[in-house]
């Protein structure tokens, strides 16, 4: 789904299918280098991740072993809470193992320092966080170190490129801020 298809829901378009691409392109780069001679596991979160994962693991010019998790904030509303359920765990044993978490998007950071804590128990050998996009609350206050970011973004409600509202924009293809009327 292209912006021009759903025109009157969005009130700016912040990043395009192409900025975005070429940003992963720059990122895998910087990975395949910092991993080199390793055996790197990439785990992507569902399910915003999806897109990021796809394209990202079609930039690297090696292989590259793929798992998923799908996890739950506990708590209302839109913001997570911290508290975290596991849905869907890994099928790889990571003891020993170069963990890579990619996510989408990383907004007040509870999900991820959760995440990490958790996959740190099961001893593998490094675990590192990616990111396509990064909100100004986890700039500035998340204490665990991201260390590959693709962009950042307002404090605004956005969409696409796996980013939802209420399960929808998922497929749209750029980034961009959600048109009030939407969802007020
Ligand atoms: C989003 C995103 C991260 C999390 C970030 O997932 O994919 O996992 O929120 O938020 P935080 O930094 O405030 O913890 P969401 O729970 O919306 O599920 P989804 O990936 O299925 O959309």
């Amino acid at each position: 789904m292209d912006a021009s298809d759903i025109e009157k829901d969005l009130a700016q378009i912040h990043y395009t299918e192409e900025q975005i691409l070429g940003k992963l392109r720059e990122l895998a780069t910087r990975i395949e280098q910092d991993y080199e001679g390793k055996d790197l596991l990439i785990v992507g979160v569902l399910k915003g991740a999806v897109m990021v994962m796809a394209d990202l693991a079609r930039s690297f010019t090696r292989h590259v072993e793929m798992d998923w998790m799908a996890v739950s904030s506990y708590g209302s509303g839109t913001k997570s809470s911290g508290v975290v359920r596991i849905l869907k765990d890994l099928d790889t044993d990571i003891s020993n193992r170069h963990v890579l978490i990619v996510e989408d998007i990383i907004d007040t950071g509870l999900t991820l320092t959760w995440l990490v804590s958790n996959l740190q128990s099961r001893g593998p050998a490094s675990v590192e966080i990616c990111t396509a996009f990064r909100k100004p609350d986890a700039a500035a206050k998340m204490a665990l170190p991201v260390k590959y970011v693709g962009f950042d973004l307002p404090d605004e409600f956005v969409v696409g490129y796996g980013l939802d509202y209420a399960e929808k924009y998922r497929n749209l293809r750029c980034v961009a801020t959600l048109a009030p009327h939407v969802y007020s």
